[in-house]
């Protein structure tokens, strides 16, 4: 059995809390589909929009897989003719304009969080990024720069020495591992993700990277426990082990977009194992639960409140606020909050 096969065998055979909630089972088999037959080299060209659903999304416009092909034509000449190039945007904005203000939005917000700089590091343009430029010699997508300025959120408070340990749920792409781990290269990171989602994050972080900082999820696959981790390495499992995090005392658990797709009750057993195990756990979700209808989308909508109630009186709320990416607002339509909760005994 390849890999991939292997992830997707022993995610079957979990007990069913582990398995994705509607919101993600209905993605399910298109994503194992195309991530069997991607080329991964044109991972974040466009060409597979299933991807961006777990933030692959590195478009600098919204790509319609089944536009007629001459709606798409018309879209891209007017792109070339109206938007690359010239000032056609409320208060004469050009592209290069917002891309430049997301720069300074990071840097300015680096500054004040005590952060290490934007300008330190740059961003991998491995898979073949759309959106990808370049400032003051260093290689940025709108992504990265986002993830950056998250990682300002939680760098108010917890002013990283560099060798912590973080536990990532529901890494996605794996953009928030390679911002963390450029800037803090001793850092110890633990991602955790359903089996196709963690393949092609594994898969990202080891062009990022280099193989010798992953420990892949095939190595990790039968773990028992987590007593021989390497430190300062990148360590990859499949969601249904998160039961090895039991007893595991760490720095913070991070979770971003992503404990709002499930429902209540996934979310409530995956935070037993890391309650009372970290100091610090940031969220970033929707504020007010994603879509839930009768048919589709999140059985039941999980809301802000739900998830400090969740936490419990032993973390204390030490910020909150809407949550933002580099040039706007997270999500202009639901709402986004990030929050940041400390252990307090
Ligand atoms: C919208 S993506 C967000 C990815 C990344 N955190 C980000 O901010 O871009 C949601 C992530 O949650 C993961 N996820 C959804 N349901 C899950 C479950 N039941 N268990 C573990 N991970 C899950 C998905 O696989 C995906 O990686």
């Amino acid at each position: 059995m390849n890999h991939l096969d292997k992830l997707n065998a022993a995610y079957r055979n979990a007990p069913e809390i582990f398995q994705a909630g509607r919101y993600w089972k209905s993605y399910e088999e298109q994503i194992i589909n195309e991530v069997k037959q991607a080329d991964l080299s044109e991972l974040r060209s466009g060409k597979y929009p299933i991807f961006t659903t777990f933030g692959f999304n590195d478009l600098v416009y919204y790509y319609h897989p089944r536009m007629p092909f001459y709606i798409k034509f018309i879209r891209q000449l007017v792109r070339k003719l109206f938007i690359d190039n010239r000032a056609s945007l409320p208060y004469s904005l050009r592209l290069a304009d917002i891309r430049e203000m997301a720069y300074k939005h990071s840097t300015i917000q680096g500054k004040l969080s005590g952060a290490s700089p934007i300008s330190s590091v740059e961003a991998s343009d491995f898979g073949k990024p759309q959106d990808l430029f370049v400032v003051g010699g260093k290689k940025y997508t709108m992504k990265f720069l986002s993830f950056y300025v998250r990682y300002c959120f939680a760098q108010n408070h917890i002013k990283l020495r560099g060798d912590e340990t973080i536990v990532e749920l529901g890494s996605g792409s794996g953009f928030q591992v390679e911002v963390l781990k450029k800037l803090y290269p001793k850092l110890t990171i633990l991602c955790f993700d359903l089996p196709s989602q963690l393949y092609l994050c594994e898969k990202y972080l080891e062009n990022v990277f280099g193989s010798e900082k992953i420990v892949s999820s095939e190595q990790n696959i039968d773990l028992s426990d987590l007593s021989k981790l390497e430190k300062g390495k990148i360590h990859l499992f499949g969601n249904w082990q998160f039961p090895l995090l039991k007893d595991f005392k760490f720095d913070i658990f991070w979770n971003a977009a992503s404990f709002g797709e499930m429902e209540p009750d996934i979310v409530a057993n995956y935070l037993s194992y890391v309650k009372e195990n970290c100091s610090w756990i940031y969220l970033m979700q929707a504020r007010n639960g994603k879509e839930s209808s009768p048919e589709a989308g999140v059985v039941k909508p999980i809301l802000f409140q739900d998830y400090n109630q969740m936490l419990g009186s032993n973390y204390l709320l030490a910020e909150e606020d809407d949550a933002y990416d580099a040039h706007r607002r997270v999500s202009q339509t639901g709402g986004y909050f990030q929050a940041l909760w400390q252990h307090i005994k």
